[in-house]
């Protein structure tokens, strides 16, 4: 019988796995001591906290997210902690509300996927970012969450993902148009892949229900059905468990970054 996801905090279960994908987002960045940083897309914070080590307390950080509920978890959690150089605010990502040339860096961390007008939000991160500094973003690679989607799609007795990873390759490719259209003509593209254990199926669920996958899964699914079509799936994780003691999840991403021209040419 499953525990109530409740009984995990949300924070702790996904820190261990997306922080070091920040961090690495970060590093690719060059970020340094004393900077002021934007996370677009911040969410609860996960990928916001692990860079204050990096900036130290003399830089500031600031974490957008379109979700108020996320946000103000991420506030709590930065109150509870003492931190001051970490503000968070509700905003979309595609409508800034930030002067231009705000930055020294802004990054985000598996979100432009999310967003309905990419080439809107590369745009606004442009904006406000100061000329010579860097810009990275991660989207979810080849085969993240291969796992899971490969128990969904045994579930659902058909390869509805089979268009996946298709439509992934597609994605990197239509973010570069977006960049050429914004006057950006050179980026650099790097990858990462960990493969994770996970313990229960509780946890898995919830990095499945905070990290977007179940809500995508469920999605055009009618929504009295939804609890048990979820329950359908986790009842394949339960056999699983018991066969090898792990739940394996992988985690890829792709990451694109690049430097804002010092010349003012871009719109
Ligand atoms: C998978 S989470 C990533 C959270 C965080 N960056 C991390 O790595 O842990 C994606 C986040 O993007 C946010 N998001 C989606 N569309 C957005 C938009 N248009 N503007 C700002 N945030 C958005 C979601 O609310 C969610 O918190």
């Amino acid at each position: 019988m499953l525990k109530k996801k409740e009984k995990f905090e949300e924070y702790m279960t996904t820190e261990s796995l997306f922080a070091p994908y920040s961090v690495w987002l970060a590093e690719l960045c060059k970020i340094q001591k004393g900077m002021h940083v934007l996370d677009v897309g911040c969410g609860i914070g996960v990928s916001t906290f692990p860079l204050l080590d990096l900036i130290g307390p003399e830089g500031k950080i600031e974490g957008i997210d379109i979700s108020a509920h996320l946000i103000s978890r991420a506030e709590r959690r930065a109150t509870s902690l003492q931190i001051s150089n970490a503000a968070f605010s509700v905003c979309n990502a595609e409508a800034l509300d930030f002067p231009k040339s705000t930055f020294d860096c802004v990054m985000s961390s598996f979100t432009i996927n999310q967003v309905s007008d990419k080439q809107k939000a590369l745009s606004e991160m442009i904006r406000v970012l100061k000329p010579g500094g860097y810009l990275g973003f991660t989207i979810p690679g080849l085969d993240h969450y291969k796992e899971f989607f490969d128990i969904a799609a045994k579930f659902f007795k058909e390869d509805q993902f089979s268009q996946r990873k298709n439509k992934l390759l597609t994605e990197l490719e239509s973010y570069q148009s977006n960049l050429k259209n914004l006057g950006i003509t050179e980026w650099e593209i790097f990858s990462k892949e960990k493969a994770y254990k996970i313990a229960t199926v509780e946890e898995y669920d919830v990095i499945l229900q905070t990290r977007g996958p179940k809500n995508a899964i469920l999605l055009n699914i009618p929504e009295d059905q939804r609890a048990k079509v979820w329950q359908g799936i986790l009842d394949q994780f339960v056999k699983i468990f018991d066969k090898d003691h792990w739940l394996h999840l992988t985690v890829t991403a792709q990451g694109l970054v690049f430097q804002k021209p010092f010349m003012d040419e871009l719109q």
